[in-house]
């Protein structure tokens, strides 16, 4: 059998599938990574991007970060339509067969995809708020605004995105971890597994395949009962259901 034969047997004896991924999967939709060859952490960038996107940056340098914000992380995303690998995953949901997508994705291509379960461990671009009165607002004001994003009432918008330095939405990760827990195949794919916790909650499964679909090599592919170094829409696309 070939890998994609084992990972089709591995889909159609599953029912309580988690899907773990990362920017990776979001590629083939036209949203460069961070880590890859094309990734976001190449570009020549006055600053590192985790420095960018961390939260003592945010604070001291609003402007600087919402130019890098607007320019590498929202306007790719605008025009952008899940692939395969989205569609796939949404199917595999409506077909009672997926119980949780855990992404550490923040464009919201897998619910415009049609998942429902989507368990967004650092956010969406599509939540914002107000620091100072706490209204919630949806990209709309990020997007358009020039500069630092102002509420009504003068205080700043800020994308309810888990920056560097700041803790992960709780209730998510409860969430994630009972999802991996329960699972009895779980596929990881277009993440580097270098960010933590997120990561760590592979951890958290219990069964025996594991899957791994990156483009790299990952710190979890001598875990895993099948790895797969391809694009994931292209290996997702194989699939029948
Ligand atoms: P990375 O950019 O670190 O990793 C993406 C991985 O996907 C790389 O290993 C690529 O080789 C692989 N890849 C790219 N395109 C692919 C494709 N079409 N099919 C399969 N694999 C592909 O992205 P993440 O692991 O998501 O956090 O990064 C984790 C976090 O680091 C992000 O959520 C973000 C970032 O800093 C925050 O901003 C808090």
């Amino acid at each position: 059998m070939n890998a994609i034969q084992t990972l089709q047997q591995y889909i159609d004896e599953s029912r309580r599938i988690v899907f773990f991924g990362g920017a990776g999967v979001s590629t083939e939709s036209g949203i460069k990574d961070f880590r890859g060859v094309d990734g976001l952490y190449h570009l020549k960038y006055k600053y590192n991007p985790e420095t960018i996107l961390s939260r003592s940056f945010f604070l001291s340098r609003p402007d600087e970060f919402f130019e890098f914000y607007q320019d590498k992380i929202v306007q790719p995303t605008l025009n952008a339509a899940p692939n395969i690998a989205h569609k796939t995953l949404a199917k595999l949901e409506a077909m009672g067969k997926l119980t949780a997508v855990v992404t550490q994705n923040i464009d919201g291509l897998h619910q415009m995809a049609g998942s429902k379960n989507v368990l967004e461990l650092h956010g969406s671009i599509h939540r914002n708020y107000c620091m100072k009165c706490g209204q919630k607002y949806d990209l709309e004001p990020v997007k358009n605004a020039d500069g630092i994003p102002k509420c009504q009432c003068g205080g700043t918008i800020r994308p309810e995105v888990v920056l560097y330095e700041e803790p992960l939405d709780e209730t998510v990760i409860t969430k994630t971890v009972q999802a991996i827990s329960e699972a009895d195949l779980l596929i990881v794919g277009g993440t580097s597994l270098t960010v933590y916790p997120a990561a760590g909650f592979l951890d958290f499964y219990n069964g025996n395949r594991l899957v791994v679909i990156n483009l790299d090599n990952t710190s979890y592919d001598s875990k895993a009962a099948l790895t797969i170094n391809g694009k994931i829409g292209e290996v997702l696309g194989q699939i029948t259901l």
